[in-house]
């Protein structure tokens, strides 16, 4: 591995550049205006995963945004890995909380990276982290060290809940059959707690509009005397938990799986501050389901929250109105064994049955996500979790990880295939948020991991 780590010392400052040029093209998904950006940072990959060496790679037009394929096959008889990763970014906005452009890549150190931590959207979710795969590749095969088959399936869509991939994974099966799929799309504790991500949460999406009145009304002149939409909305929204903050939805919990007295004990062994962890996001305190701790909330509890709402007046000052319409939209994370569907249904019911019989409900499910988790006692997770021991120093931590990765249970489903999910970013590196960054100890951490995961993955075989 030395040839492979001596490859990587001496293109370091070149891997940054090129991180740091994609970075620079604003491919977002869920905005139609970005689609041509979408597709430049496909091309992008296709020309990097080429020059990486990889014998064959296209772009694979969807009805919706390409999707990257490439491979390598050096050999039938040795095991066949299929990186997955994604190329969309989120939206950037509010664009006025960032520090520096989001597409405008900065590299400035923080508490947590006195290293540095290059700030842009994408930077850890998902460029920074699919790019370091290309990169690991490239020092492999420049080396002469690559000793697995190799399949690349980078998207664009993953931001926007992956439909049209499951459509091509159902057609290309074949294709993409593989041993094991091994994906950086997650994090680790923190750079000094290696930890690997062994189980993903699902997601149900709705949005719910309320109509009152035909017309936005004066509040002084109906006000009293009419449902308000906005007030309505509220009060069936804030019903749907109880004093414990249990959700009240008939049904919810049904197919939750309950963690056993001995995997929760385990649980709470990894290690955690609920001080920094207060801190770290400028909390005076937590709350959630009685009987939980902070990291089981988080993991293994399913729940249920608004993500945003709106209606009325909201410019400067003050109008006196009662709106016509209320919308919200609301998320529901979900944990093995729950049905998005299934819990989309319960909660489209239940919500249409609360309303006050002088307002109509609306409520339109979006994307949903499958629940994940991934075995531990799997040669691909010891290879991962030797890899990480080697380059950490320490030996990796199991943990259940918050977030959803759509695609993730259909590896299983439709190519019956397991996943290993070997992160390398922070919960602090603040994904989805403004100032999003990523440490330029992770990146390279990562392009140092991903060759030891393929010599021990290959040797395990
Ligand atoms: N990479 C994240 C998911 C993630 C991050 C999982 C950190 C675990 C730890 C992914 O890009 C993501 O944001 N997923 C969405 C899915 C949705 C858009 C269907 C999510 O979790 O909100
Ligand atoms: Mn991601
Ligand atoms: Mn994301």
């Amino acid at each position: 591995m030395s040839k492979v780590n001596d490859y990587i010392k001496a293109h370091k400052g070149q891997f940054l550049e090129e991180l740091l040029e994609l970075l620079r093209i604003p491919s977002i998904s869920a905005d139609k205006k970005f689609s041509a950006d979408v597709q430049k940072a496909a091309s992008f990959i296709k020309e990097k995963l080429l020059a990486a060496g990889i014998d064959s790679a296209e772009l694979c037009e969807t009805k919706g945004h390409p999707i990257v394929y490439g491979e390598k096959l050096i050999d039938s008889n040795a095991p066949t890995v299929l990186v997955y990763g994604h190329y969309d970014v989120q939206p950037a906005d509010p664009y006025e909380l960032w520090d520096s452009p989001p597409f405008e890549p900065v590299i400035k150190k923080t508490e947590i990276h006195p290293e540095g931590a290059i700030f842009a959207r994408g930077a850890c979710d998902d460029k920074g982290q699919m790019y370091m795969h290309i990169k690991a590749i490239e020092a492999l095969i420049a080396t002469d060290s690559l000793d697995c088959n190799v399949k690349f399936l980078i998207e664009g869509e993953e931001e926007v809940g992956s439909d049209n991939l499951e459509i091509f994974m159902e057609e290309n099966k074949d294709r993409l059959s593989c041993d094991i799929v091994l994906v950086s799309d997650t994090g680790i504790i923190a750079n000094d707690i290696p930890s690997i991500t062994v189980g993903l949460r699902g997601l149900s999406y709705v949005e719910i509009e309320v109509t009152g009145p035909n017309r936005d009304l004066h509040s002084g002149l109906y006000g009293g005397a009419v449902p308000n939409p906005l007030n309505v909305l509220s009060e069936m929204l804030a019903s749907l938990k109880d004093d414990n903050k249990h959700i009240n939805i008939p049904g919810f919990y049904n197919d939750v799986d309950e963690l056993s007295a001995e995997d929760r004990a385990a649980m709470a062994k990894a290690p955690f501050s609920e001080v920094d962890y207060k801190k770290s996001i400028g909390l005076k305190d937590v709350e959630g389901e009685i009987g939980f701790s902070t990291m089981e909330r988080s993991s293994i509890r399913p729940t249920l929250d608004i993500n945003g709402m709106w209606g009325g007046y909201t410019g400067e000052g003050a109008k006196t109105v009662i709106p016509s319409k209320a919308y919200a939209k609301v998320s529901m994370r979900l944990v093995p064994h729950q049905d998005p569907n299934k819990i989309t249904a319960l909660f489209k019911k239940y919500f249409e049955s609360i309303a006050p019989a002088s307002v109509t409900v609306k409520v339109t499910p979006h994307h949903g996500a499958m629940p994940a988790v991934t075995p531990t006692d799997s040669p691909a997770y010891q290879a991962a979790a030797q890899a990480m021991t080697d380059t950490f120093g320490k030996s990796p931590v199991p943990f259940r990880g918050g977030g959803s990765i759509p695609i993730v249970s259909s590896f299983e489903q439709i190519l019956g295939s397991k996943t290993v999910l070997m992160g390398f970013g922070l919960d602090s590196d603040a994904i989805h948020s403004p100032n999003e960054h990523f440490g330029l100890f992770n990146f390279y951490k990562g392009i140092e991991t991903i060759p030891l995961f393929y010599q021990y993955y290959a040797k395990s075989f």
